[in-house]
C-alpha cells in the first residue's frame, strides 16, 4: 500500500508557528515520525507540503492511479477550497481529513470543511498522533 500525506500552509513553520496551539515539534519530526511509522505498518509513503492552493491540488491530480490513500491537513484550505475537494473527487482516493489541533473547540470558521464533504474521516485534536491513526484507518481498510 502506497500512502501520500499531503500538508498545506504553514505546516512547515510548526515548531515556531503558535507553539500552544501546534506544540513545539517541528515539520521535519513530524516527517520522521510518519516515515517510521510506515516502515512499522510495512507501507510505502511519500510526504508533501505547500503553502499554495494549485500546487496542493496538483500533486492531488498526479496521485490518481498511483496512490492508495490520501492523509491530508490543508491547513486554512481546509475552510476555503473548493478546489482542494473537487481535485479529490476527481481522483477518488480514499481519504482521510487531519488537523493536530481540535479545529471544532476554536473560532467557528475553523468548523467549516470542504475537504471534509470528500474525506472519509476526520482525526482533529490529536495532535501528530491524528496522522498516523489515519495511517492505520487506511491500511485496515484498504490495504
Ligand atoms: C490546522 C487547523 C486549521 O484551522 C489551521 O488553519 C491550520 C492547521 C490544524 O492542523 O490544526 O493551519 O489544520
Amino acid at each position: 500500500m502506497h500512502i501520500l500525506v499531503v500538508n498545506g500552509p504553514n505546516l512547515n513553520m510548526l515548531g515556531i508557528r503558535e507553539p500552544d496551539v501546534y506544540g513545539k515539534s517541528t515539520y521535519a519530526d513530524l516527517c520522521e515520525l510518519i516515515k517510521n511509522k510506515a516502515k512499522e505498518m510495512n507501507i510505502t509513503v511519500e510526504l508533501f507540503q505547500s503553502n499554495h492552493e494549485g500546487s496542493i491540488v496538483d500533486k492531488i491530480q498526479e496521485s490518481y492511479q498511483k496512490v492508495d490513500g490520501i492523509v491530508i491537513n490543508p491547513a486554512a484550505y481546509t475552510h476555503t477550497s473548493v478546489a482542494i475537494l473537487d481535485a479529490l473527487k476527481a481522483v477518488a482516493i480514499p481519504t482521510c481529513e487531519v488537523h493536530i489541533s481540535d479545529v471544532d473547540a476554536r473560532e467557528e470558521f475553523r468548523r467549516i470543511s470542504y475537504v471534509g464533504l470528500y474525506a472519509e474521516k476526520k482525526f482533529a485534536g490529536y495532535g501528530f498522533d491524528g496522522y498516523l491513526m489515519a495511517m492505520e484507518y487506511l491500511k485496515e481498510k484498504y490495504a
